[in-house]
C-alpha cells in the first residue's frame, strides 16, 4: 500500500532542472576537476543524474552520516555511519544533498570535510526547506525552494521507502 501523497515536482520539471544547475557547475568549473560527495542514502539519485550533465571531469564518492538521539539535537552532531575513500585535500569537492532542512547536517558535514583541506567547498542541493532552517549553511547550487512539509520520492524516503519515484511527492496533511 502507497502513502497518500501527490506530486509537487514532476519528472520532466526535475530533469529540466538538473539540466540548468549541470551547465551552472560545467561553466563556474571550467578547467578543473571535480570531486562530488553524495551524502547516502537520499542524495543518490540526484548525484548520478546530476553527474551526466556536468561535462568538467568528475570523481564521485559516498559518505553515510546519522544523526544522533533527540538529546543531542542542539549540538547537532552526526554521526559518520561510512567515511570518504579517498583523501579530498587539493581537491574541489562539491557535496550533493537530497534536501536541506534544519541545515544541521550539512553544517556539521561541511567543517569536518573543510579540516582535510580541500582547495575548494561546495554545496549543491535538489531540495530547500527554509522554513525549518536552525544553522546557517552556504548553499551554492539550490533546485527548488519549497515549502516545510514532508515530500518523499527522487531518493529521499518515508520510513526507507518511496525513493525510487521519480517523482517528488508531498504527503497529503490531512491523511499523515
Ligand atoms: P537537516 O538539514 O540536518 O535537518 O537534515 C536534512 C536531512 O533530513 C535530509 O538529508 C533528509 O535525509 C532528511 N529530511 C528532511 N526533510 C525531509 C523530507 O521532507 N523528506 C524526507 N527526508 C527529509
Ligand atoms: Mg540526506
Amino acid at each position: 500500500m502507497m502513502v497518500e501523497h501527490k506530486v509537487l515536482i514532476s519528472e520532466g520539471q526535475i530533469k529540466e532542472r538538473i539540466q540548468e544547475l549541470g551547465d551552472q557547475i560545467s561553466k563556474d568549473y571550467a578547467g578543473k576537476e571535480i570531486c562530488m560527495i553524495c551524502v547516502l542514502k537520499g542524495g543518490v539519485m540526484f548525484m548520478v543524474d546530476l553527474s551526466k550533465k556536468i561535462t568538467v571531469p568528475v570523481t564521485m564518492d559516498f559518505m553515510a552520516v546519522s544523526s544522533y538521539g533527540e538529546e543531542f539535537v542542539s549540538s547537532g552532531i552526526v554521526k559518520i555511519i561510512k567515511d570518504l575513500d579517498e583523501p579530498i585535500q587539493g581537491k574541489h569537492v562539491l557535496i550533493v544533498e537530497d534536501i536541506i532542512d534544519s541545515g544541521r547536517t550539512l553544517h556539521y558535514l561541511i567543517n569536518l570535510l573543510k579540516e582535510r583541506n580541500p582547495a575548494s567547498i561546495k554545496i549543491c542541493t535538489l531540495l530547500d526547506k527554509p522554513e525549518q532552517r536552525l544553522v546557517d549553511v552556504e548553499v551554492e547550487y539550490v533546485g527548488f525552494v519549497i515549502p516545510d512539509q514532508f515530500v518523499l520520492g527522487y531518493g529521499l524516503d518515508y520510513c526507507q521507502k518511496y525513493r525510487n519515484l521519480p517523482y517528488i511527492g508531498v504527503i497529503e496533511p490531512d491523511r499523515e
